[in-house]
């Protein structure tokens, strides 16, 4: 990544608003890259309402090559295409991650699926498939109320990074505010404390 950061990219999940941990933490994120880049955009992109469905409409328009696609398969991919846009924009991704049996919300696992799309965020490749968002890096904010960062009931943070791999976001910092069921200020400090730390700025 270069030093400058221009464009940050939001994304929250968390069905609470004030209350959500991970919506705190991304908050705290991104007024660090705002502090440290001063007159960086800053695009806000909340999918907790959901998004369209990947449906047999979505699977169809994504698979006919873009310059054959209809009129209405250009209109039915129009929300992932302006997801992809956004993201291919911001140099920087600060996604928030709360917990939810085990794994990301269902509504963040739809922005997952409209934002993985061949030839758009990877190509298959001969060797395999290549992720194509290149030069970024991510920042992941987790909550939990007891699951652990890394153990093996943690699907959500291991999914995010492999999937931010995926698409070419290999930098991927984790920041977690785990067992806020038990001791709520202590993870909630400890987060805190790893984001004052974050180099968010290092090439
Ligand atoms: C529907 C639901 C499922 C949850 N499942 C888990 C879970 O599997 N493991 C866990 O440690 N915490 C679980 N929690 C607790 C949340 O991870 C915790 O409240 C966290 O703070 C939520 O993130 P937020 O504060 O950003 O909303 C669950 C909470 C909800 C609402």
């Amino acid at each position: 990544m270069e030093n400058s950061v221009k464009t940050i990219l939001k994304v929250n999940s968390s069905g609470q608003r004030d209350s959500s941990v991970s919506r705190q933490l991304v908050a705290k994120v991104a007024d660090k890259l705002l502090r440290e880049n001063p007159g960086a955009d800053l695009i806000e992109r909340d999918v907790s309402g959901g998004l369209p469905p990947v449906n047999e409409a979505w699977i169809g328009a994504n698979f006919t090559p873009k310059d054959q696609r209809s009129e209405e398969q250009r209109t039915v991919l129009g929300s992932s295409d302006a997801l992809v846009e956004e993201l291919r924009n911001a140099d920087v991704i600060v996604v928030g991650v709360p917990i939810y049996n085990f794994g990301i919300p269902a509504a963040l696992k739809l922005w997952v699926d409209q934002i993985v799309r061949a030839g758009e965020t990877f190509r298959y490749g001969e060797q395999g498939p290549v992720g194509l968002l290149e030069g970024k890096r991510a920042v992941v904010t987790v909550a939990s109320g007891g699951v652990e960062t890394g153990s093996a009931a943690d699907y959500a943070s291991t999914y995010m990074k492999h999937v931010l791999g995926f698409i070419g976001i290999t930098d991927v910092t984790i920041v977690s505010a785990n067992g806020l069921a038990m001791d709520a200020d202590t993870a909630i400090a400890s987060a805190h404390q790893a984001i004052e730390e974050l180099q968010l700025a290092a090439a």
